[in-house]
């Protein structure tokens, strides 16, 4: 009885971690992995921005350049950039004690941290350093406090603060309006992000796409048999109407006699 609890708070061991960071309402993101042209955009943001500190050493450039599309030279002249061979693994080039002196923390390989973290955090994440004078690399992370990563996608995004301003008021996620004039009531709230415009290459609809793509593609590494069961399946459902048909005709004839 004793080990069976045991094993019970074990298990609940991961829920009490992501409770922990459940203060904050993320905001839920669509993510469509069968989406190529997402996915092309996900996997150049990563290489370009991701892979000098991570690498995604479960997966193989050859895999991705073929379920994404990519022809194997394409892949090697634009997305390859440690002289790897196709057929090698994405690791990163840089060393875990190195990153660790630097950071403070190594960065984790990547390969499966849409399924540890999920997507919606992933998006959030991304999108939620802010400017923080406090801290080693003056960023900080509202989503993620305390990190350890620099904002590496600033010069997109631009240069975000965290700050109070006045925000439309919401009850049950609904705007609210005066009820006279018909105009959006707001409220002043803290902890709000906020763009300086104008800093980043990328408005924010742009930034915000981009990210989207990048998490599409973490969403891909972190299941990449998921394209193809999609493909089987629509196979194994054609399989199954077309079977149906004779074996009901199969039926017919065996008890034909009976009636
Ligand atoms: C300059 C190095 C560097 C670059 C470039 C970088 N990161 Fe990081 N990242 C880190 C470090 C260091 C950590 C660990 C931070 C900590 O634990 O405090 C981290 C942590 C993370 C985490 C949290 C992982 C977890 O589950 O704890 C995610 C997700 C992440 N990075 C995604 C990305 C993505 C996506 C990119 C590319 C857009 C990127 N990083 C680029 C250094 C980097």
């Amino acid at each position: 009885m004793k080990k069976l609890f045991a094993v019970l708070m074990l298990a609940c061991l991961p829920m009490l971690a992501l409770a922990a960071g459940a203060g904050l309402k993320l905001e839920p993101v669509d993510i469509d992995v069968s989406d190529k042209a997402a996915l092309q955009d996900g996997a150049r943001t990563f290489v370009n921005y991701c892979m000098g500190c991570h690498g995604a050493k479960y997966q193989r450039y050859e895999r991705v350049a073929d379920d994404l599309g990519i022809a194997h030279e394409t892949m090697l002249q634009m997305l390859v950039f440690t002289g790897a061979k196709i057929g090698d693994h994405m690791k990163s080039s840089m060393r875990a004690e190195d990153a660790k002196a630097w950071f403070g923390a190594e960065p984790p390989d990547l390969t499966l941290v849409a399924r540890v973290r999920g997507t919606d955090w992933l998006y959030n994440y991304l999108r939620s350093f802010h400017e923080d004078p406090s801290r080693p690399m003056g960023v900080n992370n509202r989503v993620f406090p305390n990190v350890g990563m620099p904002n590496v996608l600033a010069g997109l995004q631009g240069r975000q603060v965290i700050g109070c301003k006045q925000v439309a008021l919401e009850v049950d996620g609904k705007k609210q309006y005066d009820p006279l004039s018909g105009s959006p009531l707001t409220h002043e709230a803290c902890d709000q992000l906020t763009v300086i415009a104008g800093t980043g290459s990328l408005n924010p609809e742009q930034f915000d796409e981009k990210v989207r793509n990048l998490v599409t593609f973490l969403a891909y590494s972190a299941n990449p048999v998921k394209l193809e069961h999609q493909r089987i399946g629509t196979w194994v459902l054609l399989y199954l109407a077309f079977f149906f048909v004779f074996a009901w005709l199969l039926k017919r004839e065996y008890w034909k006699d009976i009636h």
